[in-house]
């Protein structure tokens, strides 16, 4: 079958797909692109013809807020078929990842250990490791076992599934080697900091190393560690990162509190976490960042973009996936200031800065000072367009 869409670059430990799975796999990320180029921006038109005059003859006004406006369109055929297709497409994806996966754990168990013999960087798990219960407690964008399954010490299953299932979660539209996201980082960092190196830096909140490991070739000098809760996630980006020959430290670590000493880091990034976490993790997580940056160091973040300031039809598509998409964190990541969330943690205000990145089918970012007028309905469901935000401590 001709594809459009690359497959991610097989390295050693990479999940292979026979020739029904993958066919699976480009149905679910082709009808992910038609949605969201033929479908989705529909919905819009929908409201402001059928449901908003609705509303207005029941109420005597238009949907106050958000919330209001949610309930309204989910009572509407239109979204609610779009909606049903949306989340049964993220069924179809993870059930075919899993299936992918379960028929070659052995062969992706053999290459973590391969990884393990002779290894560049390292691996530290934390036996005594306790999971934080907003992650214990959820499967995370209904991926199946979520981040923190580990059934046992050489599982890497969760890290395989997560690994090639968000290549096609982002609809084949990134790097298919990884590192779309480290260089959109690294041209912000170019653009805020020209110059800046790192002789040591973190990523937290690393998954499978996906990011991290495109570093090595940035900045070829600089100590590279990555955190993250999931054991299984780390082993695999452990394995990942050492058959693709890059030199990363991984450790399984709470970003709330790590065991880095205060001052430790030049640079800290998180791409994509905070959505992710509960409301009072993020605080922690961030006043970490803080706590092991040296002073000049910066502190460089990316992830959904804030919402409050978008008309609230935006607004509904934008956090569509906290109701239906087991993302319970989402909504509230989508109403925190992003200064007000660095400076809570003891940036100072002046040093704190907002960008917006728009992400095309290549996966390259083209960086703006503004954020957009609308929201693109790519938005929905995915980093097609997000918000970096960072400052120098
Ligand atoms: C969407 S993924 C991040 C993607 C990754 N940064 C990248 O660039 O590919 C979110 C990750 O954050 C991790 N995470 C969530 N809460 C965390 C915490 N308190 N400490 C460390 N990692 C955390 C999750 O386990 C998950 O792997």
């Amino acid at each position: 079958m001709q594809s459009s869409i690359p497959q991610p670059y097989r390295h050693a430990i990479m999940p292979v797909p026979s020739h029904d799975e993958h066919a699976r796999e480009d149905f679910i990320a082709h009808l992910k692109i038609h949605m969201t180029d033929h479908v989705y921006p529909f919905d819009e038109a929908i409201y402001e013809q059928r449901v908003k005059p609705r509303v207005v003859k029941e109420l005597g006004r238009a949907p106050k807020d958000c919330d209001e406006m949610r309930k309204v369109m989910m009572d509407e055929p239109f979204t609610q078929f779009w909606s049903a297709i949306a989340r049964n497409l993220q069924d179809m994806l993870w059930a075919n990842q899993a299936e992918i996966v379960a028929h070659q754990v052995t062969r992706l168990t053999a290459a973590y250990h391969a990884a393990r013999k002779q290894p560049l960087g390292s691996l530290t798990i934390d036996s005594n490791f306790k999971m934080p219960s907003y992650i214990d407690n959820i499967d995370i964008h209904r991926m199946p076992g979520g981040y923190q399954t580990s059934f046992d010490d050489e599982d890497i299953f969760a890290g395989a599934v997560y690994d090639r299932g968000a290549f096609y979660y982002g609809k084949g539209r990134a790097d298919p080697k990884g590192g779309t996201g480290a260089r959109a980082f690294h041209s912000v960092l170019q653009l805020r900091y020209p110059g800046f190196s790192p002789k040591r830096m973190l990523d937290s909140g690393c998954s499978t190393g996906g990011n991290t490991t495109a570093w090595p070739d940035l900045f070829p000098d600089t100590e590279i560690h990555a955190i993250d809760v999931g054991a299984a996630m780390l082993r695999y980006a452990h394995a990942r990162a050492e058959h693709l020959g890059k030199k990363v430290h991984f450790s399984q670590q709470n970003g709330e509190r790590t065991n880095f000493p205060d001052n430790y880091f030049d640079l800290v990034i998180s791409g994509g976490v905070f959505h992710e976490t509960s409301r009072r993790a993020a605080d922690n997580m961030m006043a970490d960042i803080f706590r092991v940056l040296r002073p000049g160091g910066i502190a460089l973040c990316y992830d959904i973009p804030y919402g409050g300031d978008y008309p609230l039809h935006s607004q509904f598509m934008l956090n569509w996936d906290c109701y239906y998409n087991a993302e319970p964190f989402w909504r509230q990541w989508t109403a925190i200031n992003r200064t007000d969330f660095m400076a809570k943690a003891g940036f100072d205000r002046a040093n704190i800065w907002e960008a917006w990145g728009d992400r095309d089918e290549h996966g390259r970012y083209t960086l703006f000072d503004k954020p957009f007028d609308a929201l693109h309905p790519s938005a929905r469901g995915g980093l097609g367009r997000v918000q970096f935000f960072g400052a120098m401590k």
